[in-house]
């Protein structure tokens, strides 16, 4: 068996035979000897009988059939792990990913060796069809969050192929829809690509993503940062950097303040933009392995500007929980050093020291 394609339904009775259909006339026309296997969680319309019948007459069309809504990455998941052969395929089985493709991302890893393609809607030639702006900017967001994690530009999309190999050994959460961008962060691989593709939003059913998904993205992402292959380093030393700010901050405005007898709060702005100017440095140097001078200057202001950002999240946070929430002004302000921290690490990472 050269590829398995995984495809998770939830009420898919309109859509999934064609795509069958699809898929089945591609592998011929491409000599790919190819399974499908599709993951059925209970599907109330139906979905799930007419899969038995179809996959009883052909052998290559495989059924899981699941006791309910257990979510996208878990029935992928459970494709993966009943799979045949050596490279994986997950695509959507609502039409709106091209099986066109198919052919091309398989010959990617055949021929080139590629460890994971992408069925990409954001590099040159892909596009989204038939969305509204609410959907556009979610996506947006969602994706734009995740450049903390990787520089693909479509990390969120429902369809990829991946050598089965890589995933050895790696756990990935079975919660949420974005399997994908976990796989990124997780998998072992050396050569990843993006091919262009149209995604045409379903004609038929509706989509299954909500509130629910997005919570469980937001949750997963901040787990990331530490099970990051190298992300969790560069956290470690972006902390360590952050401590020693704290500290040439205490000891500037102590000494101004008390040996030279400054007015404190001017010691505080002094000691503010010192201890930034030593973490910029620092960071630039230690944390995002960059040479002193490569655009210290553009790069100085970008961190500044994070950094006051951060400085003003603070103290918004620690407003907000102690006036608002009543909680005690200390633990407020650890929480808000929590919030702040994370988003001062997130703005450098994907602003000051991307390129
Ligand atoms: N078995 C199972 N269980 N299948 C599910 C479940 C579930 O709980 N939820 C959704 N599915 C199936 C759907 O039947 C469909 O085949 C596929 O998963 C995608 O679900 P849609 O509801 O069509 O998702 P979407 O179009 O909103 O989201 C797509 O685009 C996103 C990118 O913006 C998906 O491809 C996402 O994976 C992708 O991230
Ligand atoms: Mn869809």
């Amino acid at each position: 068996m050269d590829l398995s394609v995984v495809i998770p339904t939830y009420n898919e009775k309109e859509n999934i035979v064609i795509l069958i259909n699809n898929l089945k006339k591609k592998f011929n026309k491409n000599r790919i000897n190819g399974e499908i296997i599709i993951v059925d969680d209970n599907s109330p319309d139906g979905t799930g009988d007419l899969l038995d019948y179809i996959s009883k007459k052909d052998k290559k069309v495989r059924v899981i059939h699941r006791t309910g809504k257990l979510g996208l990455s878990s029935a992928v998941l459970a494709g993966f792990k009943i799979s045949k052969s050596k490279v994986l395929a997950v695509m959507d089985a609502d039409l709106s990913h091209p099986s066109d493709s198919i052919n091309k991302m398989y010959s990617l890893i055949k021929d080139e060796d590629v460890d994971i393609v992408i069925g990409s809607r954001y590099v040159k030639g892909g596009n989204i069809v038939g969305w509204g702006n609410y959907r556009k900017i979610l996506s947006k967001g969602a994706t734009f969050l995740a450049r903390v994690f990787t520089n693909i530009k479509d990390p969120m999309s429902g369809f990829f192929m991946i050598k089965k190999e890589c995933l050895n050994g790696i756990k990935i959460n079975p919660k949420g829809f974005k399997i994908l961008l976990e796989i990124i962060v997780k998998a072992k691989y050396s050569k990843i690509k993006e091919v262009p593709i149209i995604f045409t939003n379903r004609v038929h059913g509706k989509s299954k993503a909500g509130i629910k998904e997005i919570i469980y993205y937001l949750r997963n992402l901040s787990s990331y940062i530490f099970s990051h292959r190298n992300l969790s380093g560069k956290f470690i030393k972006f902390s360590l950097v952050g401590l020693i700010g704290t500290f040439i901050n205490l000891a500037v405005l102590y000494s101004f303040t008390e040996l030279l007898g400054v007015y404190y709060i001017f010691s505080a702005i002094l000691s503010f933009f010192l201890a930034a100017s030593s973490n910029f440095i620092l960071n630039k140097v230690l944390t995002f392995n960059e040479s002193i001078k490569y655009k210290i200057l553009s790069k100085y202001y970008k961190f500044l500007i994070v950094s006051i950002c951060a400085l003003i999240i603070n103290l918004a946070v620690l407003y907000s929980f102690t006036e608002l929430l009543g909680v005690y002004y200390l633990i407020s302000q650890i929480i808000a050093i929590g919030f702040s921290f994370i988003l001062n690490f997130i703005g450098n990472k994907i602003w000051t020291f991307s390129n």
